[in-house]
């Protein structure tokens, strides 16, 4: 590893070690808190390792018309910025990140907002945001010589574990609780060879017992507990600020599941803002389902100093989590970016999802939440009409395919859930019909909806 260029540290004692002498859980050893990557060098104003802001700019753009098969990496592609590798040669990639960035123009109107966008990551090569941080960690596992990596998942970060982990040549352990994963995530592990137990436990469970594997066996852990897995999760900021040419968007809105994902984020832009590469940072929120929001309930009742583990429901299954492993980094980036946290019903999930689909933008329901909490944010009236704001969609429509099936048939939410919001459902749903098949049936299916 290149231990000169990074570290870790503590953030909770503040402790640094160099990046090899982690422990398998990646605890502090001092006081059990996780740790960041630090790069030393960034700090010396004026010292050799300091990146300077405009040649990397231009670098990275140039990078997108490149040859070499790094530069196709959206992560990668930004390097400089994560010097974890002993030596790049050995990243290895699925050609993720690069995602695109939608204007939301129905949204949008609907909200009074002209600049409203989504950053789809479910656009990734296993379908989520965690291949930007499993080609990070996973790259380190290997330069590290190990041939066992393992985590515990609601889905998504095992399909891109799985994945990466057989490009890569390793052997994979993914631990996921039985029944309460979507059949589009276990199917992405088995196929890509991963050996897959379905625990009699939800996510927080199986993430305690990984912790206890990896004390016994040379496995290398990589949940987003795993530092490395933040370094690659930040650089989707690093693709917003470049996409607003160096100008960040006055707000950015994030589910909130283990809470990986909006520390990262908040480190990306910190990262940049430190380098003086943008002038501030967004705004940043965290959404979490009203079944699962143990964030919302540590920031409103102890101002984040504590948290209470829930026992987690929510049809959003991706972030069905009662103890998130991240939430004193994520109270921390919406504390420093004055942000806000809050909590959406399974009805306003189910609504921001299909309304999304709508736009021709298909995302899972986790991802939904982002859309139903700026309704919230808007209706409190702190998002302005002349704000500039990024939903990030964290996976893809096609991960739960059951899910959209259900809702459109009517089927997915109890008639209490529905309650108030039955007309706006019912615009919402299409369902599929059984008709004859003559051309005077099929047309009579249009009736009252052309012309
Ligand atoms: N959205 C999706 C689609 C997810 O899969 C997850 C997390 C989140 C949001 C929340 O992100 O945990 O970083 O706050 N999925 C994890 C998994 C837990 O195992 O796939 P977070």
């Amino acid at each position: 590893m290149n231990d000169n260029l990074h570290q870790l540290r503590c953030f909770g004692c503040g402790a640094r070690i160099a990046g090899a002498d982690a422990l398998p859980d990646f605890r502090c050893a001092v006081c059990g808190d996780l740790f960041e990557v630090e790069y030393p060098g960034w700090s010396q104003r004026r010292g050799p390792d300091r990146p300077n802001p405009g040649a990397l700019k231009w670098l990275w753009r140039e990078r997108k018309s490149s040859a070499e098969a790094l530069d196709h990496s959206g992560v990668w592609r930004f390097r400089e910025l994560l010097p974890i590798l002993d030596s790049f040669g050995n990243a290895i990639t699925l050609f993720e990140g690069n995602t695109p960035l939608y204007h939301l123009p129905r949204a949008s109107k609907a909200l009074g907002i002209d600049q409203l966008f989504a950053k789809h990551q479910g656009m990734n090569p296993t379908g989520s945001f965690k291949d930007t941080g499993m080609t990070s960690a996973m790259s380190v596992a290997r330069e590290r010589g190990f041939e066992w990596v393992a985590c515990a998942s609601t889905g998504n970060t095992s399909a891109a574990m799985a994945a990466y982990a057989a490009r890569a040549g390793l052997r994979s352990l993914v631990l996921i609780p039985d029944g309460k994963i979507a059949w589009g995530k276990l199917s992405q592990a088995m196929d890509y060879g991963a050996i897959t137990c379905q625990l009699k436990a939800d996510f927080d469970g199986c993430l305690t017992l990984l912790t206890q594997i990896v004390k016994e066996a040379p496995i290398y852990l990589l949940n987003s507990v795993n530092p490395y897995r933040l370094e690659g999760q930040k650089t989707p900021a690093f693709e917003i600020a470049e996409a607003f040419d160096w100008n960040v968007p006055d707000h950015l809105i994030v589910p909130g599941g283990n809470l990986g994902n909006s520390s990262a984020l908040g480190k990306g832009f910190r990262e940049l803002h430190e380098l003086g590469l943008v002038a501030r940072i967004p705004r940043i929120s965290v959404i979490q389902a009203e079944g699962a929001n143990p964030l919302v309930r540590s920031l409103a009742v102890t101002h984040g100093a504590s948290l209470e583990p829930v026992e987690a429901h929510t049809r959003a299954t991706a972030i069905r989590i009662g103890n998130p492993a991240s939430w004193r980094k994520a109270a921390r980036v919406i504390q420093d970016t004055g942000g806000w946290c809050l909590d959406v019903t399974e009805a306003e999930i189910a609504i921001a999802k299909a309304e999304l689909g709508a736009e021709g933008l298909g995302c899972e329901p986790a991802s939904a939440v982002t859309l139903a909490g700026l309704k919230k944010l808007r209706a409190q009236g702190v998002v302005a009409s002349n704000e500039t704001v990024v939903l990030v969609l964290t996976g893809h429509t096609l991960k739960d395919a059951d899910y959209t099936i259900d809702f459109h048939r009517g089927t997915l939410l109890t008639d209490e859930e529905k309650t108030g919001k039955e007309a706006e459902i019912d615009a919402l749903r299409r369902n599929a019909v059984v008709v004859d098949a003559t051309p005077a049936a099929v047309l009579a299916t249009l009736k009252g909806k052309v012309g």
